[in-house]
C-alpha cells in the first residue's frame, strides 16, 4: 500500500518543474548529505570525513566507521538543509547509497534514509555507489549527456564501461583482482605514507622519474586489468631494498607505479572508445583525482579526437551530491524506488 502511494508520488514528481533530492552517502569513511536540484544543481554538499580517525590504523576500520557515521549523520543533515537554504518540507525525494561498500557503514545511511523518507512521506530511491560516481560528471558538466565510455577507478572498483544512458552501464572490462586505488593505498602503506595513500603517491610521483619496471601487463589485448601482481612486485622491490639497507627511491617508485598502473588503463579505455565508435570518455571514482591519470588520458585521447571529462576535484571522492543526482535520474527512469524493506548490500554488480 505504502509502496503504491510512493509510486503515485513519483509519477506526480515527474511533472514538477523542479525536483529537489536529498542524497545520503555512508559507504566507507565519509558521512555526506547533499541537496541537489534537477540532478545537476548542487544546493549543498556536506562531507564529514573520518580520515583523521582511521589514519592511525593505516586504513578504514569498518566498525569504527559505522559508529562514527551514527554520531555524525544528524548534524550533517542539519548542515546540509541549512546550507541549501531550504525547508525540510521542500525535499521531494531521498536518495541513499545502498551498496557497494562496508556493510555496517552502509546500514547507517540506509536506516537513516528510510526513517527520513517514511517520516516525510516522500519516495526513497536506492542508489548504487558506482553509478553515483559517474553522476559527478553530470554535475560538473551541465551539457554532458550519455552515451559514452566510462572509466571507473576507485578504492573498491576498476572497470571500463559503456555508459548507455543515465541508469545503465555495460561492463566492457574490469579488474580481475584488486582495484587500482587499493593497489596504490597498499603500496603507500609499505612506503610509510599516511592513509589514504593515493593522493600522497600522486604528489611524490610528480617529483620522481618512472625508471623502475615492476611487472608487465599480461592482459594487453583485453579490456580487463589486474593490479595485484603490480602491487606485490612493487612491495617486494621495497622489501628487497630494505633488507639490503639501501635507500628507497620513494619518488621514483611512486612515479613508476603510477605509470605501470595507469598507462594500460588509459590505452584500454581509448581503445574501447574507438571500438565502440564514441568520442567521449568520462572518468569516475576517487582515483579520478590523480594528476598523472588526468594529464595522460587527456593528452593521449586528444590524439584520437576523443574528449575526456573528469569530475570537479571536490566531487571525485565520496560525496552525497553524486548520490542525489543518481537518485534523480533513477526517479525519472522508474529505477530503485524502495520502501522500509530496503537493505544495505556490500557487493552489487555494475
Ligand atoms: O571513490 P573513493 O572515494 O572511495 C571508494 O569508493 O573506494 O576512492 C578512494 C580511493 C582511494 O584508494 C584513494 O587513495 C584514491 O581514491 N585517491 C587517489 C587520489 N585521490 C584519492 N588516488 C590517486 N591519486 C589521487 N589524487
Ligand atoms: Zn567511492
Amino acid at each position: 500500500m505504502y509502496f503504491e502511494q510512493m509510486q503515485k508520488k513519483v509519477e506526480r514528481l515527474k511533472g514538477k518543474k523542479d525536483i529537489v533530492v536529498l542524497g545520503i552517502e555512508s559507504s566507507c569513511d565519509e558521512t555526506s548529505i547533499a541537496v541537489v536540484k534537477n540532478g545537476r544543481e548542487v544546493l549543498s554538499n556536506v562531507i564529514s570525513s573520518q580520515i583523521d580517525i582511521h589514519k592511525r590504523f593505516g586504513g578504514v576500520v569498518p566498525e569504527v566507521a559505522s559508529r562514527n557515521h551514527v554520531m555524525a549523520i544528524p548534524n550533517v543533515l542539519d548542515q546540509a538543509v541549512l546550507e541549501a537554504g531550504i525547508k525540510i518540507s521542500d525535499i521531494d525525494a531521498i536518495a541513499v547509497t545502498y551498496g557497494a561498500g562496508l556493510i555496517g557503514a552502509l546500514m547507517v545511511g540506509v536506516c537513516f534514509a528510510k526513517s527520513l523518507a517514511y517520516a516525510l512521506e516522500i519516495p526513497l530511491m536506492a542508489v548504487s555507489h558506482i553509478h553515483g560516481h559517474m553522476c559527478a560528471n553530470f554535475i560538473t558538466y551541465n551539457d554532458l549527456v550519455p552515451p559514452f565510455v566510462g572509466l571507473i577507478v576507485s578504492g573498491g572498483h576498476t572497470a571500463i564501461v559503456e555508459v548507455k544512458d543515465y541508469i545503465n552501464f555495460k561492463v566492457l572490462g574490469s579488474t580481475l583482482d584488486d582495484a587500482v586505488g587499493e593497489c596504490l593505498d597498499k603500496v603507500a602503506r609499505v612506503l610509510g605514507l599516511e592513509y589514504p595513500g593515493g593522493p600522497k603517491i600522486d604528489k611524490l610521483g610528480k617529483q620522481g622519474n618512472p625508471t623502475i619496471k615492476f611487472s608487465k601487463d599480461s592482459l594487453k589485448n583485453s579490456y580487463d586489468s589486474s593490479f595485484s601482481g603490480l602491487k606485490t612486485a612493487t612491495i617486494n622491490f621495497i622489501h628487497n631494498l630494505n633488507q639490503k639497507n639501501k635507500t628507497i627511491p620513494i619518488n621514483d617508485i611512486c612515479a613508476s607505479l603510477e605509470k605501470e598502473a595507469f598507462i594500460p588503463l588509459i590505452n584500454k579505455t581509448i581503445r574501447a572508445c574507438k571500438d565502440l565508435g564514441y568520442n567521449k570518455i568520462c572518468v569516475a571514482g576517487g582515483v579520478s583525482a590523480n594528476s598523472f591519470l588526468r594529464e595522460n588520458l587527456k593528452s593521449q585521447a586528444q590524439k584520437s579526437g576523443i574528449e575526456v571529462f573528469f569530475p570537479d576535484m571536490k566531487l571525485c571522492t565520496d560525496n552525497a551530491a553524486m548520490i542525489a543526482s543518481q537518485g534523480y535520474f533513477n526517479l525519472l527512469n522508474d529505477v530503485g524506488l524502495s520502501d522500509i524493506n530496503l537493505d544495505a548490500v556490500s557487493n552489487i554488480a555494475l
